[in-house]
């Protein structure tokens, strides 16, 4: 039997500026973590911001957060939805990253300077927005891969 998949969303302050290399080595580790214990999801890292979708198994996606909520290296840890879902939105990523404002395609409308859209509180702005973050990450990579190929 397939354990229930969970999905969790939070964002959170960098304690100290993240550049290229403590971000990549970041996703690295947690990539590394993350195929172990069936996670997928997605990491947005803006401005001193970062934002982050787990989704797997429910325990594991809870012992994640857990472990990442304790991590020094950043703060504020807010959770923004937390819930059950059918089917994985990130199914393809361990842990997809994106340095949201490098992108040549703009990011939707309320990502553009923060993650506004999906801390504002309000519930179901949440999911509309989260739903069209999945599906911006998703055109984005598949256009990447096309350019590489
Ligand atoms: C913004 C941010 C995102 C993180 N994402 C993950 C992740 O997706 N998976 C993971 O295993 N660790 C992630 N970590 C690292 C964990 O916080 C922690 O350092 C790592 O799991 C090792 O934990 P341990 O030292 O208790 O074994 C993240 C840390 C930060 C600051």
């Amino acid at each position: 039997m397939t354990a229930n998949l969970f999905s969790l969303t939070y964002s959170s302050t960098a304690a100290v500026p993240f550049d290229d290399d403590a971000l990549a080595q970041l996703l690295e580790a947690s990539r590394v973590s993350n195929v172990a214990t069936d996670l997928s999801g997605l990491l947005l890292y803006r401005k001193g911001r970062f934002l982050q979708v787990l989704e797997g198994p429910e325990p594991a996606v809870r012992d994640a957060i857990d472990r990442i909520g304790n991590d020094p290296r950043h703060r504020d840890v807010r959770i923004l939805v937390a819930e059950p879902i059918e089917k994985r939105r990130f199914a393809d990523w361990t842990m997809g990253y994106e340095p949201i404002g490098a992108a040549t395609t703009p990011p939707p409308a309320g990502f553009r300077d923060s993650f506004d859209d999906l801390d504002s509180g309000d519930e179901t702005l949440t999911a509309r927005a989260l739903g069209e973050l999945a599906l911006w990450f998703r055109v984005r990579s598949v256009a990447a891969a096309r350019r590489v190929a």
